[in-house]
């Protein structure tokens, strides 16, 4: 695991977008070889997708070859409810940039039969050849994607209820009205975010301290989704000032260390 840590949200976004943009052009999509890019919603990436719409007005980054998947989808929430996933990213990102609409994937929390939904969700993804690069959000209780608290670590996609405190975090996108946020979501699993050859985590704020502190020092805990990370390969948190206030010195001393010895963005992107 790498951890990079920057002084504010809007540089943790710009950190994550430069990243995303250098993995695509590593990569070197084509037609017949797309970027398979799995994306979150929430405040958290907000920022990563205004410096991604820029790179890509400024003529520095395409999507053409790029394919998404989304994370997750409210259940029953029509898509076009402005604070259904679908609409969230067509307005963050999806409409402002060049990317095919066919090649955006986000579940259906409408269909008729959401457990086939899952499956070929899950198919998709195989399909598509798997995640190159996934970059999750994380829930204040450590959920990633909908993995909420008790979620296997080898879930894959499902309907998952969602728990009374995630309700009531991401109320404030429902004017602030509980009852309005739907009580199930679609979402990819713990094993389909540790499938993805390469995870990259958004967090700022002190909201979130205490979930990094379990993710990176705790034990790997089906109650702290976000600590399967530690079972991945290569995964990176990226994170501001604040959210590390539960981190113990000597961790933060030795991740700002790691970065100087392997700096993970190339200067000249
Ligand atoms: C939501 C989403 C997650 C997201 C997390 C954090 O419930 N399902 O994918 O990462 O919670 O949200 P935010 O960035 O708004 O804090």
């Amino acid at each position: 695991m790498q951890l990079m840590i920057r002084a504010t949200p809007a540089q943790v976004g710009e950190w994550a977008a430069r990243y995303v943009q250098q993995r695509i052009h590593q990569f070197a999509p084509t037609g017949d070889r797309p970027f398979v890019l799995g994306l979150p919603t929430g405040g958290t990436p907000i920022p990563m997708y205004q410096h991604l719409v820029a790179l890509h007005r400024q003529g520095h980054l395409s999507f053409r070859h790029v394919i998404t998947f989304n994370m997750d989808e409210y259940v029953g929430l029509p898509a076009s409810h402005p604070q259904s996933y679908r609409a969230y990213m067509q307005r963050h990102l999806f409409d402002l940039i060049d990317i095919p609409p066919h090649q955006t994937h986000i579940p259906n929390g409408n269909a008729v039969d959401l457990l086939q939904e899952c499956q070929d969700y899950e198919a998709k993804i195989q399909q598509a050849g798997g995640i190159e690069l996934c970059v999750g959000g994380v829930g204040e209780d450590g959920h990633i994607a909908f993995n909420e608290p008790g979620s296997s670590l080898s879930s894959r996609t499902r309907v998952k209820p969602l728990t009374q405190s995630t309700r009531q975090a991401n109320a404030r996108f429902f004017a602030d009205d509980v009852a309005a946020v739907p009580q199930e979501a679609l979402t990819v699993g713990v094993g389909t975010i540790l499938d993805a050859r390469e995870v990259l985590i958004l967090a700022h704020g002190s909201r979130k301290a205490i979930a990094l502190h379990h993710a990176i020092e705790g034990c790997v805990n089906h109650l702290w989704t976000v600590s399967a990370l530690q079972l991945h390969p290569r995964s990176i948190i990226v994170c501001d000032d604040d959210a590390t206030l539960e981190l113990k010195v000597k961790t933060v001393r030795y991740f700002c260390e790691l970065e100087q010895h392997s700096p993970l963005l190339d200067s000249m992107n």
